[in-house]
């Protein structure tokens, strides 16, 4: 027992500070430390793992824990295959933060949500940092990949490293390094994905640039970790303004009974000048309805109103209710009232072919349609029984899809497009589809554009 102590103390204070950081990333000797094993942490352990590195993840959920060293994979599109063979390759995932001084690198991606107030709530990112800080140890780099407004790293991360009585860029590294993983993209994976870091001084960079270029084939440095935090609410407010926009074009096309989907994907045509966003029944997802509004809320402190951001918010927000609108006026036209109607919503994941269903707009427009007295049911082959979630409830499991079941429906909303989706069936066998995905091209009367 004494021997193994000494061992590990040999190896983190001795042998751990003799090698740099970078000379450890560029040995593949480095010991990644992942904290929060979810979308973007499995991802990125998958992806040291896969390089060679030994990978520890840090997660606060027992269960998931317990489930990964198992080998299995709490995503849907990572296969239990990945996960065992990265367990197979040393890696570990503990609840125990009294780890932290086995790891070279801590790299932070625990969820950063709004707070019922709408204002940022890093109590993730806090509690991460509560249980680390009595473990960091010279030589380790600190890495932030959570989304979060400019100056977190240096405001709040900071101060824990310096109490522990560590120097910045000198026996310890900070670098914020944002997550770009887009779940269900095949087109990407972590490596293809160029990853942008920002360090607190030019040694924290270089030990940043060192470790990520790893594992990224392109590294993109800036000169600050407020730059980078920058960089992706520029990305992810882009993304909500362009939508906002484009839902605002949808309202004013179908007014003018025109068809905002063709419209889009002529002017698509044109090579420069011009990215397609398109319009939908609201946005979702961990990011796009949330990360605006950490730069709002920081804005403020500087006296600023971001009024283009909190407008894109409120006309997307708005969407549900717009669709709820549109199945009302159709179910009316056919002399039937929304209480009672018998209603599938088809697709509540929070976008195409991911079981992800945070923040998805479907839900809200369920909740709409259940207040408003609808009968309802719902079909998504990626979300078999709706689960659990904080602030909404529905005792459903997915129905089937079949001709007589689509027809027993008074009408149906196509909230998000699944690939799984058999259009045609939807097109011959339900009496009334709401289309918020512009599936359905060809004008019927039984399609309704929303
Ligand atoms: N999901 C995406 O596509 C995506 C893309 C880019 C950026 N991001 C950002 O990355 C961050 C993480 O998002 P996610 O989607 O991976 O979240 P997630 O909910 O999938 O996973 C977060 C994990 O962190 C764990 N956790 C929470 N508190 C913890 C703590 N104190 N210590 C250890 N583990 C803890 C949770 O149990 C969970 O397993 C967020 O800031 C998000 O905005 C997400």
């Amino acid at each position: 027992m004494r021997s193994d102590c000494f061992r590990r103390w040999f190896f983190v204070d001795v042998v751990g500070s003799r090698m740099s950081l970078e000379g450890k990333a560029k040995d593949g000797s480095a010991v990644v430390g992942i904290v929060g094993l979810g979308y973007v942490g499995i991802p990125l352990a998958l992806r040291f793992a896969e390089i060679g590195f030994r990978v520890l993840g840090f997660d606060v959920n027992a269960g998931r824990v317990s489930d990964l060293n198992a080998g299995k994979s709490p995503i849907e599109h990572i296969s239990h295959d990945k996960i065992s063979s990265m367990v197979e390759q040393g890696f570990e995932a503990t609840t125990d933060y009294a780890r932290i001084p086995e790891v070279d690198a801590i790299i932070i991606c625990v969820p950063t949500p709004l707070s019922k107030y709408r204002d940022p709530d890093l109590s993730f990112v806090v509690g991460t940092m509560d249980a680390a800080a009595p473990y960091l140890r010279a030589g380790q780099m600190l890495s932030l990949e959570s989304t979060t407004w400019p100056g977190t790293t240096e405001e709040v991360l900071r101060p824990y490293a310096e109490k522990a009585g560590l120097t910045i860029g000198e026996d310890f590294y900070l670098v914020y390094s944002p997550e770009r993983e887009d779940p269900g993209n095949p087109d990407f994976t972590t490596n293809t994905i160029p990853k942008v870091v920002g360090g607190a001084t030019p040694a924290c960079l270089n030990a940043g640039l060192a470790l990520y270029g790893e594992i990224i084939d392109t590294v993109v440095p800036v000169t600050s970790t407020g730059a980078a935090e920058m960089v992706k609410l520029l990305e992810n407010i882009h993304r909500s303004v362009n939508i906002g926009l484009i839902n605002e074009m949808k309202v004013v096309a179908d007014r003018m009974g025109l068809d905002i989907f063709e419209i889009v994907d002529a002017a698509k045509t044109k090579p420069f000048g011009f990215t397609a966003y398109y319009p939908g029944p609201g946005i979702g997802g961990h990011c796009i309805p949330i990360d605006p509004f950490y730069l709002t809320w920081k804005a403020r402190e500087y006296g600023l109103h971001t009024r283009f951001i909190e407008l894109a918010g409120e006309i997307n927000a708005s969407m549900p209710d717009y669709v709820v609108d549109k199945l009302i006026k159709a179910l009316n036209e056919r002399g039937k009232s929304l209480k009672n109607a018998r209603v599938l919503a088809m697709g509540i994941a929070y976008k195409r072919d991911v079981d992800d269903m945070r923040e998805s707009p479907s839900v809200f427009v369920m909740e709409r349609l259940r207040d408003l007295g609808a009968d309802l049911g719902y079909h998504d082959p990626h979300v078999p029984v709706f689960p659990d979630m904080r602030e909404h409830d529905f005792d459903l499991s997915s129905v089937d899809l079949t001709p007589e079941i689509l027809a027993d429906y008074d009408a149906v909303i196509l909230l998000t497009d699944h690939n799984a989706f058999d259009y045609d069936m939807i097109r011959d066998h339900a009496p009334l589809i709401i289309d918020t995905r512009g599936k359905f091209r060809d004008p019927a009367a039984h399609i309704v554009r929303a």
